[in-house]
């Protein structure tokens, strides 16, 4: 295969066309900071007509290669039949929602349980901010305590009282053994730093000092267990085994947000690949496969706390007809025989494939993750947590190769720190396809960093 066929001329006229004329209402012209020039859609982002697969197709008749996948909930690719279907006929014979209990809410609950064994009882909703939120509440109304121990660089969704320290500059995050915690965005209360505490990552010694230090205030630790938000990062062998036992001695919670990990890198989300039980789990993301539906759960006595009203859950939207019937159909065709295997072992085979061409062209290069959600790393070694991730990000070429690969017409996350995301829809031609691109790409990214343009692509959020 011969990559320079395709040619690299991208037309975007209508894009921008469509970018302006949103703009007169829509604030920035976007439905989400992610989606903007400033998160490094430049100079404008793409505007979607339609798409299928593993294919998006921009509205000037563009086709992609599409590796960010909606951001992680497309496992089975774009427009999955089995769930379309199911969630089309849900709504065209009973409705979309009734506020009202119904058969699928059990079934839907029971689909979740059975693959995340944790997850002894659920309550679903539509994002993962919401059950973040409600799984905050739950542990701190468990344990009656209030503080929450969170990790520098994780993204645990919006709210108010989580959305801390997510992505903070060097400078702003201080000195590693006094971590300051620093607001992820104007307008949060500066309050309600007092209910958290910020660690790093991977570092067990500084757990260690935490707990022997404050462990007796923690309602909860919550965790992504890979952090994804971050490109992948892999915990540390024993590391997440550690903070298990820890949160367990000191009567603390332990919070795995798999809302991006989840039916993601194995038939059990990242609690089963790395064989630890959370107390509490939120997912989102894959769980509708493209359908905004959200859940959380854990312990049985936990979640009773739902049950007499001692601790408050609630929604218009909660477990709709919708929602459940995407979750029902989703579960159903990623359970399938084969389809963890087939997806991760695609993959590895991108992520292997592309560390080797970049190594090829003289450029130090790895990738962290697992197949079905990875990155591609100007550097090594490869990046443990936030700060050093954040040291390759600034000498990082990926803006380079975002763009190379962009005008070739594969569709990646702009920033370094970002994510591959792969899908059951990918095939083996795609994923070759993709590496006889990136070879193609390769030359310029070697020549960005002779010419030292290098460094973060935008904000990641
Ligand atoms: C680990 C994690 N938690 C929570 C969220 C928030 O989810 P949502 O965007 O559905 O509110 C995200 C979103 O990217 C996430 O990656």
């Amino acid at each position: 295969m011969n990559a320079s066929s395709v040619g690299t001329d991208r037309p975007t006229a209508r894009s921008r066309a469509l970018f302006e004329l949103a703009g007169e209402h829509l604030a920035g012209g976007v439905g989400s900071g992610t989606r903007s020039p400033r998160a490094g859609w430049k100079p404008h982002p793409l505007f979607v007509d339609h798409a299928s697969g593993s294919r998006v197709i921009d509205v000037d008749g563009n086709e992609y290669i599409d590796y960010q996948m909606g951001q992680g909930p497309l496992i089975l690719g774009h427009r999955p039949r089995a769930v379309i279907d199911a969630v089309t006929r849900t709504i065209s014979e009973r409705g979309s929602m009734f506020a009202l209990c119904h058969d699928l809410e059990g079934q839907a609950a029971a689909a979740i349980a059975e693959r995340v064994p944790s997850m002894e009882l659920v309550r679903l909703g539509n994002s993962g901010t919401e059950v973040v939120s409600y799984a905050l509440r739950f542990a701190r109304a468990f344990t009656a305590r209030t503080t929450v121990l969170r990790f520098e660089g994780q993204y645990h969704g919006w709210s108010d009282g989580i959305h801390w320290s997510a992505h903070p500059t060097l400078e702003e995050a201080g000195p590693l053994g006094r971590l300051s915690i620093t607001p992820s965005s104007s307008g949060i209360p500066p309050q309600l730093s007092e209910t958290l505490i910020v660690a790093p990552w991977n570092d067990t010694d500084a757990l260690e000092r935490i707990f022997a230090e404050r462990g007796s205030e923690i309602a909860a630790a919550i965790t992504e267990p890979i952090m994804g938000n971050g490109g992948g990062l892999m915990p540390a062998p024993g590391y997440l085994e550690r903070l298990r036992e820890l949160t367990t001695e000191h009567g603390a919670l332990l919070i795995f947000d798999e809302v991006l990990t989840g039916f993601r890198v194995a038939p059990g989300g990242a609690q089963e690949l790395l064989g630890i039980r959370p107390d509490l789990t939120t997912l989102a993301k894959t769980l509708g496969a493209g359908f905004p539906v959200a859940a959380f759960g854990g312990r049985r006595e936990i979640m009773e706390m739902a049950v007499d009203g001692r601790t408050m859950h609630g929604g218009t939207y909660n477990s709709s007809p919708l929602a459940c019937a995407a979750v029902i159909a989703a579960l159903h065709e990623s359970g399938k025989p084969g389809f963890y295997d087939e997806l991760l072992a695609r993959g590895r085979r991108l992520a292997d494939g592309l560390a080797a061409l970049a190594q090829a062209h003289g450029l130090p290069a790895c990738w962290t993750g697992v197949g079905s959600m990875f990155q591609l790393w100007f550097g090594d070694p490869p990046p443990t947590d936030y700060r050093s991730a954040q040291r390759l990000v600034q000498s990082s070429p990926f803006p380079a190769f975002f763009e190379e690969m962009l005008r070739r017409k594969v569709l990646l996350q702009p920033p370094q720190e970002g994510l591959f995301l792969i899908s059951g829809a990918h095939t083996d031609e795609d994923i070759a396809w993709t590496l006889v691109l990136a070879e193609e790409a390769m030359p310029a990214v070697a020549d960005a960093v002779r010419e030292g343009r290098v460094g973060p692509t935008g904000g990641v959020r």
